[in-house]
């Protein structure tokens, strides 16, 4: 599979896989968090598919589209263990989190994902979702959208 095939199907999971989580996340109270801002072409479709929610978004540099600028104040720019705790003590409770941290090194990706696990564990409400691109650890590992390949993108139930 070329880089291009392998980047159309992450997009396209991500596509798929946060409509899944926002539709499914619609009655359950909390925020929504977008973990790695990036481009913020995820975080973007995120807040157009779920308008009402409040989305905070971590990221250690805003260097996103400036269309793509949080609004003041939901914007966390830090490491994302600090900014986790942050949210923590702050009592920020989230019922549908992105995450989408990664150098595309599966062993250290996979670990730094892990690490943080208990972290976002702590800021989610039971019954919340987790829609990753990396696998995390200490949550209900669901199926997710049938379109998407296993292993493809991770699906999980706090
Ligand atoms: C793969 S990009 C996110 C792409 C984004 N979701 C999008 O659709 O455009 C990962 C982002 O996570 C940020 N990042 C990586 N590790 C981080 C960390 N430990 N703390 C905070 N930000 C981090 C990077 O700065 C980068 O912008």
């Amino acid at each position: 599979m070329s880089r291009l095939e392998s980047m159309i199907r992450r997009i396209t999971a991500q596509k798929i896989g946060l409509e899944w989580g926002v539709k499914r996340t619609k009655d359950i109270a909390g925020d929504f968090v977008e973990i790695g801002l990036g481009n913020g072409r995820t975080y973007d479709h995120l807040r157009e598919t779920a308008p009402d929610k409040k989305i905070w978004v971590i990221d250690r540099v805003l260097q996103c589209h400036p269309s793509c600028i949080p609004p003041d104040g939901s914007f966390l720019q830090g490491e994302v263990d600090e900014t986790i705790k942050q949210m923590k003590n702050n009592n920020i409770s989230i019922s549908l989190a992105h995450y989408d941290l990664g150098i595309g090194v599966d062993d250290k990706d996979e670990a730094e994902a892990a690490a943080l696990s208990p972290l976002i564990k702590a800021i989610m409400v039971e019954g919340g979702l987790l829609i990753s691109s990396q696998p995390l650890v200490g949550f209900t590992q669901l199926e997710g959208p049938a379109e998407i390949p296993a292993g493809r993108y991770y699906f999980y139930k706090a």
